[in-house]
């Protein structure tokens, strides 16, 4: 997830991210991502990567593994990663357990630069999740965490914020996630990746 404004500032090209974002267009964006059975050393390595290719973007707050083109569920976050003692947390085949509340609030997507949109979720989540030793964690949330954990556990399963937003909102974006879905067909034929 990314903070509001989802904008590249002047910081964003300091340092170069180890894991390339799968940019809206790529198909893995919407597929369902598969629980992790055994936690290895591959995992620990890919949480690292991620939390790296996340901080290279200064709004960057949360990603899922399904962002970096890898379909396991493995998420991560940092909402205080302003903070000196901020920490940033790690979760695997993260599940919502109960959740209250209603709440709108803006939303943006490192795979969907430039756009954001209003989305409304639940105020209040209950999570469990292993952490990276395989423990397991149950974490109550609210605002921008529970925000951010339910935008991540969205892309687990191939689902983006903009599926959620206003009929009407979404069309004054449609244009604007065309020219993403283009920008991202030439970026990749370019540079041949696939
Ligand atoms: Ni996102």
């Amino acid at each position: 997830m990314a903070e509001s404004p989802a904008q590249k500032t002047s910081t964003d090209s300091l340092f170069e991210a180890p894991l390339r974002i799968r940019i809206y267009g790529e198909p893995v964006l919407r597929q369902t991502a598969v629980p992790i059975s055994e936690i290895t050393d591959e995992d620990r390595q890919l949480a690292d990567d991620m939390l790296a290719t996340m901080y290279t973007r200064s709004n960057g707050i949360g990603l899922a593994a399904t962002q970096v083109g890898i379909l396991k569920r493995l998420i991560v976050i940092d909402v205080n990663r302003h903070d000196l003692d901020s920490n940033p947390l790690v979760l695997i085949n993260p599940e919502i357990q109960e959740k209250s509340g209603d709440t709108t609030m803006e939303e943006g997507c490192l795979s969907l630069p430039d756009i954001t949109g209003e989305v409304t979720r639940p105020e209040n989540v209950t999570v469990t999740a292993l952490d990276l030793d395989g423990e397991p964690l149950r974490i109550q949330a609210t605002d921008i965490l529970s925000r951010a954990i339910q935008h991540e556990v969205d892309h687990l399963n191939g689902i983006l914020f903009i599926d959620l937003i206003h009929p009407l909102q979404c069309k004054s974006l449609q244009r604007r996630l065309r020219r993403l879905q283009r920008e991202s067909r030439q970026f990749k034929s370019e540079n041949g990746l696939n």
